[in-house]
């Protein structure tokens, strides 16, 4: 049956969409399933798989009450496969096929493009769990710890989903594509993870807060897009990560937002009113709130890479073919063609930063980057929020599109954050200003100690202001002996 509300927890993989009468895809995912776990023990989170840890678990995709709460070994998580009900007579909702039938077979035409789309997808999932595996080891609080493997398994899980999608749908290169999605490693010199951003380390707790506020953050802008697709299947699959992602980012922004209170509260106790008055607000064991910035700098910039370059045939196509729409893309009230639409997009014209109209097609990339950077001004308000609470004047900003781009219209120059091109020698004076440095990652470093004590936060860190699942401050959300 396509879509049903429960999941079927009877076969070996849990699902929701009739698995067990589909053998072929069940065969072949229970074929996949020892290479997976092998994976999740050699790349995965490192040590703690015998730990019980508090996780939640996809019992249903009905909205209200989708997920139960229970302590679990992170190799027994039911990676199931999930998508959310089939919507009766949807549509394809953008380009040259836009109100026709979706497509609940991969239409022949564009199966490449939507293969790649979906490996590109798939490949982010695995690569963040590699790039935060050795973070276990110093989490500031059980509840950290927790929330850290929970983000780990359920990147875990949305790398299933992909690889459902490639098995059912696309034969042997699916196949194949699925067994790739285990090779490539975060970080290898030889088979990398396919985008910049998943080749990156996350050395740090604060690097992993801003890493799922704003690269998670990115997920959640290109699930958008997918679940806008009018290859039903992929839609629906996207439709249910969303529901998950949400809590990725929520880890993120409250994670640096804790940082933060705690560094405004060691300041005010110690009548500490510059924010600039940097080595004796680090002599008390918390972040300064410029480094916080300089981390904010760096993942925000790392993020809008993975939007690719702002002027795009591929986006073009994608969203001509009715296989990535944009976000919201069902709310947006025009032709949802935009054959003589024009876009105002950002680029580089004799060395200047200039905003022109552009063909709306090719201009999709930079559009939905704009929808992202709106939706991360809104996710830092949070931040200055405590930090205008705790009195201290000192605002986080997000910089120029324009700063410390490696792809798109402004990789071949350099800008300061407020969007100021800038000569070499101008950059190098000044970078260590607005990037973190070593002595900063080093500083940093010197923090991540682990708290284990139920209830009790590593210094640098306030505790949060309610616990998971309505649990009180000292719950043990990981039994770390099992
Ligand atoms: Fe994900
Ligand atoms: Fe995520």
């Amino acid at each position: 049956m396509a879509g049903t509300i429960n999941v079927d927890y009877g076969t070996s993989i849990p699902n929701n969409i009739g698995l067990g009468d589909d053998r072929r895809v069940l065969k072949a995912l229970e074929k996949w399933h020892p290479g997976y776990l092998n994976w999740w023990h050699s790349m995965g989170p490192e040590g703690f798989q015998e730990s019980l840890v508090y996780l939640r678990t996809a019992v249903s995709v009905d909205l209200d009450g989708w997920a139960k709460f229970g302590y679990v070994r992170m190799p027994e998580y039911k990676w199931g496969i999930l998508l959310a009900p089939q919507e009766e007579d949807r549509r394809v909702p953008c380009g040259e096929h836009a109100g026709e039938p979706a497509w609940q077979d991969v239409p022949g035409e564009y199966r490449a493009m939507l293969r790649r789309l979906i490996v590109i997808q798939g490949d982010t999932e695995p690569a963040s769990v590699e790039q935060q595996r050795h973070l276990g080891h110093t989490a500031p609080s059980l509840y950290d710890m927790r929330n850290l493997f929970q983000v780990n398994v359920e990147e875990g899980r949305h790398l299933w989903a992909m690889v459902y999608l490639l098995q059912k749908y696309f034969g042997r290169d699916g196949r194949e594509e699925a067994e790739e999605l285990l090779r490539r490693q975060s970080g290898h010199a030889d088979h990398p993870r396919m985008l910049g951003a998943f080749n990156e380390a996350t050395p740090d707790w604060l690097s992993f807060f801003m890493f799922t506020t704003f690269t998670d953050r990115d997920g959640k802008m290109q699930l958008e897009a997918l679940a806008q697709s009018g290859f039903d299947p992929l839609s629906r699959t996207c439709r249910f990560m969303l529901t998950e992602e949400a809590h990725h980012m929520f880890v993120g922004a409250t994670g640096v937002a804790r940082a933060i209170q705690r560094t405004c509260d060691v300041m005010n106790e110690a009548g500490i009113d510059d924010p600039y008055d940097v080595d004796r607000i680090r002599a008390l064991g918390v972040i300064d709130l410029p480094t916080i910035q300089k981390k904010c700098n760096l993942h925000f910039t790392l993020s809008l890479d993975l939007f690719g370059s702002e002027i795009s045939t591929n986006a073009a196509n994608a969203f001509n073919a009715g296989i990535k729409g944009r976000y919201k893309e069902n709310k947006i009230d025009d032709d949802h063609k935009l054959v003589d639409a024009t876009y105002p997009a950002l680029r580089l014209i004799d060395g200047q930063i200039k905003r022109v109209d552009e063909p709306a097609l090719s201009a999709l990339n930079m559009r939905l980057r704009d929808d992202y950077v709106d939706d991360c001004a809104k996710g830092i308000k949070l931040w200055n929020n405590t930090i205008k609470k705790a009195d201290i004047d000192f605002e986080i900003t997000l910089p120029h599109v324009a700063f410390h781009r490696q792809i798109g219209e402004f990789a071949s120059i350099n800008a300061s954050p407020d969007g100021k091109v800038l000569s070499d020698d101008e950059w190098q004076a000044q970078c260590d200003q607005w990037l973190p440095n070593k002595a900063d990652g080093d500083f940093i470093d010197s923090l991540m100690v682990s708290e284990v004590e139920p209830g009790r936060y590593a210094g640098w860190i306030a505790p949060p202001k309610v616990g998971i699942d309505n649990k009180p401050g000292d719950f043990e959300y990981v039994k770390i002996d099992g």
